[in-house]
């Protein structure tokens, strides 16, 4: 009885420590809120390499800028996002468990209109690619809104990578409506069970994102991420179609594969295939 009661005082006691201390910033990715002091913008021209337990930032000279812990690898990147929230709220997706790795993956989608209410909500638009343990992610994203890496009532395009607590992008920039995208993710080299990607978007300088030593990237998708939203007109208006998705493999072939869809119905949020496969595959999603 007295034990128990000690411990509950103890409970009760490192709760209060727990909330009284001051909790660190918060910032949006494409990861959810994270703290800012794990929040690194990568230099004009730079990399990232996995280095042991360490994730080190280059520059364009190959001088290491910064090294950083790696994030807890047992943990994954999209944290739980409850449906009907906020987070991925619509998406495709499909994972290769196939032998042989995915080598290239191309999506097109043009910029939409910029929403017609605007109440500080943050949308991202892309395609992107994780290895199997879910607990990193690679991706060309379209902004609207606030973020870590600076946006506003805009669109803006960048290149993330995110580990289980590190967040690396390169310097967003800014889009149009009416603008087409072309997010490409290439597998550039690989050894044994060491992989080097690259991601941007064809044709706008400062998007290329290259990470070296990272494990096989397997889960592809396309995605609405959202945050803030608090009325359907925050949303852009009509669809956004994600076309021209290809995704080729290392041994020269082509996967057969289909997608697999995540609506958010209730929200109005639907996702669908109009073109399955990995050959100029096309897949709306509706707002
Ligand atoms: C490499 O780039 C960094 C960052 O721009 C710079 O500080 C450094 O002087 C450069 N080193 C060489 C050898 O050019």
């Amino acid at each position: 009885m007295r034990a128990s009661t000690a411990a509950t005082f103890l409970v009760g006691l490192l709760a209060h420590l727990v909330l009284a201390a001051p909790t660190a910033e918060m910032v949006l990715t494409p990861g959810g809120y994270r703290a800012k002091s794990n929040i690194h913008e990568i230099p004009a021209g730079g990399r990232l390499a996995h280095v042991g337990n360490m994730i080190q930032v280059l520059s364009a000279n190959g001088t290491v800028m910064k090294a950083v812990q790696r994030g807890d690898t047992a943990t994954r990147v999209k944290s739980a996002v409850a449906p009907l929230a906020t987070g991925w709220v619509a998406y495709a997706s499909w994972l290769n468990t196939g032998s042989s790795p995915i080598a290239s993956f191309t999506t097109s989608w043009k910029v939409p209109a910029v929403p017609r209410t605007n109440n500080g909500q943050t949308i991202f638009l892309f395609n992107s690619i994780e290895p199997n343990s879910g607990n990193a992610i690679l991706q060309p994203v379209l902004q609207y809104g606030p973020s870590a890496a600076g946006g506003g009532s805009f669109w803006a395009v960048a290149s993330w990578y995110l580990d289980p607590s590190n967040t690396f992008f390169t310097t967003p920039v800014r889009t149009s409506p009416g603008a087409t995208l072309n997010g490409i993710i290439t597998l550039t080299s690989s050894s044994g069970s060491s992989f080097t990607y690259n991601t941007q978007f064809t044709g706008i300088g400062g998007t290329s994102l290259s990470i070296a030593g990272a494990a096989q990237l397997t889960w592809a998708t396309e995605t609405l991420e959202s945050y803030g939203v608090t009325t359907a007109s925050d949303y852009p208006a009509g669809s956004t179609v994600f076309s021209g998705i290809n995704l080729k493999l290392a041994n020269g072939g082509t996967p057969s594969m289909s997608w697999s869809t995540q609506s958010d119905a209730a929200d109005g949020l639907f996702t669908s295939v109009n073109t399955d496969g990995a050959t100029n595959a096309q897949i709306t999603i509706e707002y």
